[in-house]
């Protein structure tokens, strides 16, 4: 295959760890990554668009050359950025705006997953106008906990688990009166609870071959024992114990091949990256929800495990030829924490001078997420999340071992990181 040129869409530790991914491939001749961070521009050029304007976007394409696009957030894939630059021939990793409904829209997600027999919690969906209605819902048939979720994407914000009708009303009144909630909820998904340990598996599609890549585990709480509150998420490890090899094959062909033959069915296939949301309940995976990219910071531990050519793959992916690949996984596991600034989820502050990365240990890399390089060449905070801390080695137990060793060598005024990611990995093996 001939070099490309590639555009990388986003700039978190995610996207850091994507540049890194393809910056080891053969085929690419020149990497360009927008916003990027700091960490992106040591494998590429970062440049500045603004990704809302997809004819910027399209005419940077135009004059560089862009051989593939590759979308690392969710936000542009849903609002069609790939449909978009499709019109101008331009080639993009990553799903149409209909196939990106799997994560922008819970509904039709739910639709799909009821449709196509893929195990799920069963739901009830509202509009907007019909409170009452939904109010009457659950008073009378429902049995609590429930779980009540804004239909479009909310940053995380969107799911609340209500343990009673009181919990419930208080929700829905949120949901009303928040300006960002209201946008995400002309429609309002109403849920059963499921009970079990959260795994998600990450795939690749070209539209018709799902190949698995890996599972990994989030950690979204802010504090350790998965308590305080949400956020983007503070580490992650893979593979996760939790889902054996045989279950992962189980899940593979109950749960992500349908939904790949149901999108094709729906003449929206699915290319790029699936991720999907599992409850392990006691009656099996269900599906808790869709996400149409890679995950922040599940990327950061699942790109160093793939020893094929990633850009090989994408090119692969795009041209529809999947079937005739097979992928080489590596048996290590991989543990990442996130080095936070204090405050965060909430307000924190920025332009503390980080050091230490300059003297870590082997097997840790550092992926950056929120950071900036001072006119002085000091590397500062810059975001809630700052950096992530990968460590690897052939038990998990060996990975956590070196991910916190490089959290030790690190520092930075208020740094903040959760304790136990992994622990619960770790479990499984002494039970
Ligand atoms: P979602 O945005 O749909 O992934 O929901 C965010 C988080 O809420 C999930 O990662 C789960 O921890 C929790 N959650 C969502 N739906 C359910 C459900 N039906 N039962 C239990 N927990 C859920
Ligand atoms: N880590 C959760 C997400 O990327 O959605």
């Amino acid at each position: 295959m001939e070099q490309r040129k590639v555009l990388l869409i986003g700039g978190g530790g995610r996207e850091h760890a994507l540049a890194h991914a393809l910056s080891k491939s053969s085929l690419l001749d020149k990497l360009y990554i927008t916003p990027g961070n700091p960490g992106t521009a040591q494998h590429g050029e970062n440049v500045s668009l603004d990704i809302n304007e997809f004819d910027d976007v399209v005419d940077f394409c135009e004059d560089h050359h862009i051989d593939l696009v590759i979308v690392g957030p969710e936000q542009p894939l849903v609002e069609g950025i790939t449909d978009y630059l499709h019109d101008y021939g331009i080639k993009v990793f990553g799903p149409t705006k209909g196939a990106a409904m799997l994560e922008g829209s819970k509904s039709y997600a739910k639709s799909i997953m009821q449709k196509y027999n893929i195990p799920t919690a069963g739901s009830e969906v509202f509009e907007r106008h019909e409170v009452s209605k939904l109010d009457a819902y659950l008073a009378e048939e429902v049995r609590f906990p429930v779980v009540i979720k804004v239909d479009g994407l909310a940053a995380g914000k969107g799911v609340f688990i209500c343990n009673d009708i009181d919990q419930a009303r208080e929700y829905i009144d949120k949901i009303m009166n928040d300006v960002d909630l209201s946008a995400a909820a002309p429609l309002i998904v109403v849920e059963e609870f499921m009970q079990g340990e959260e795994v998600s598996v990450f795939a690749i599609s070209d539209g018709s071959t799902a190949h698995y890549l890996m599972h990994a585990q989030d950690h979204k709480r802010i504090g350790d024992g998965d308590t305080g509150l949400n956020t983007g998420g503070m580490g992650a490890y893979a593979p996760a114990p939790v889902l054996t090899e045989q279950m992962r094959d189980h899940v593979m062909k109950t749960i992500v091949q349908p939904t790949i033959d149901g999108m094709a069915q729906e003449e929206t296939p699915y290319l790029g990256i699936l991720y999907v949301g599992l409850m392990m309940t006691a009656d099996g995976p269900k599906v808790v929800e869709y996400n149409c990219r890679f995950g922040d910071p599940e990327a950061q531990v699942i790109l160093p495990a793939i020893k094929s050519d990633v850009l090989e793959l994408m090119i692969t992916a795009v041209n529809g030829k999947l079937e005739y690949v097979s992928l080489d996984i590596d048996t290590d596991y991989y543990c990442s924490v996130v080095l936070a600034s204090k405050g965060y989820p909430g307000s924190y502050e920025k332009g503390k001078i980080i050091t230490g990365l300059n003297d870590l240990p082997e097997d840790v890399y550092v992926y950056h997420s929120g950071t900036e390089m001072s006119e002085e060449g000091q590397l500062l905070t810059k975001g809630g999340r700052v950096l992530n801390v990968v460590g690897s080695g052939s038990s998990l137990k060996e990975a956590i071992d070196n991910a916190y060793a490089g959290v030790a060598a690190i520092s930075f005024d208020g740094a903040y990181h959760r304790k136990d990611i992994g622990a619960k990995g770790l479990a499984h093996f002494n039970k």
